[in-house]
């Protein structure tokens, strides 16, 4: 599939054409948002498409599944296979790719007991989330980060995804690009709607910890054992909302995001209103890595057949 929704999608084991991939509207995980997914990318490589960390997102999927009690009828190394057949049967170099398992069940009723479930793997062209954009201003929403406590926020859930949906709606609408949630009742720092966060102060960088009702991001872990490896010291900590403000950077990470920089908050400019040059070291050698450039960092690529 590419964005002109030619191709195809792996649907339970076969390829169907994007267009004959459908549901019906009571679909359960449609109705529900029962549904649970990765994002995943493969870049265009020296050697070819190679898709970044596959084993951590599609170990993360399986959690996900795990978390909801959700059966899942392929297991992990048929369903990277499939990630690696999808890319290649649409002849994509590099692409966004969505693993998304679902309840099939037709009818009413929100219990899962008994029901069947499906996979279904695009791939698809697709630039970065943000654009061209040198840097992002961001709103402190004045909806939390969900936790634990409510629903799990390390599943990769479609319904979890309404937290962010709110909270991005109203950033947007406020004339801002995007929400930075908060967690704790307000006091700490959480993520944004579909990234992690990072500051960056005299030179080193933090983030919020897993405590933080975050989603554990993979490319939050490459950027920290990225900067570890660049001898940049990280600090996995709480962030208070106003070190937002303070610091001398911002940013965000993310699959689709890739490494963002924000460059206000709450109409506080960030540092000097520009991508930062510690963002920029990151992202720069974030580039290499995803494109085969450093070997160091070559195990996280899965070359497509
Ligand atoms: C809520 C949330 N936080 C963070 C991230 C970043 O995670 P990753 O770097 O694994 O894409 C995502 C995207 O998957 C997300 O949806």
């Amino acid at each position: 599939m590419n964005m002109a929704g030619k191709g195809y999608m792996w649907l339970d084991g076969r390829f169907v054409k994007f267009e004959d991939a459908r549901v019906n509207i009571l679909t359960h995980s449609l109705q529900y948002g029962s549904g649970i997914f990765e994002g995943v990318r493969c870049y265009d490589t020296m050697n070819g498409p190679a898709v970044f960390r596959m084993h951590d997102h599609m170990k993360r999927f399986m959690n996900s599944a795990k978390i909801y009690g959700m059966p899942i009828n392929f297991t992990q190394k048929q369903l990277e296979d499939a990630v690696c057949g999808t890319v290649s049967k649409n002849k994509l170099k590099s692409a966004y790719i969505r693993p998304f398992a679902f309840y099939n069940d037709v009818g009413i009723g929100f219990s899962t007991k008994g029901k069947t479930t499906s996979v279904a793997i695009a791939a698809l062209e697709f630039g970065r989330l943000f654009g061209e954009s040198k840097g992002l201003k961001c709103k402190v929403s004045s909806w939390q980060r969900i936790n634990s406590a409510i629903l799990p926020v390390e599943a990769k859930a479609s319904g979890n995804y309404l937290n962010s949906i709110i909270a991005s709606k109203e950033a947007q609408d406020s004339g801002y690009d995007e929400a930075i949630l908060m967690s704790d009742s307000g006091k700490t720092v959480a993520e944004g709607p579909g990234e992690n966060i990072f500051v960056v102060q005299d030179g080193e960088i933090i983030t919020p910890p897993k405590s933080a009702d975050i989603l554990l991001g993979i490319t939050r872990d490459s950027i920290i054992k990225l900067a570890a490896s660049l001898g940049i010291k990280v600090h996995e900590r709480n962030i208070r909302k106003e070190e937002l403000y303070t610091s001398d950077e911002a940013f965000f990470t993310g699959t689709a995001a890739e490494i963002q920089a924000i460059t206000s908050v709450d109409s506080r400019q960030v540092g000097n209103g520009r991508q930062g040059p510690v963002t920029g070291r990151l992202s720069d050698e974030y580039s290499k890595i995803v494109k085969g450039e450093n070997k160091k960092f070559a195990g996280w690529l899965t070359p497509i057949g």
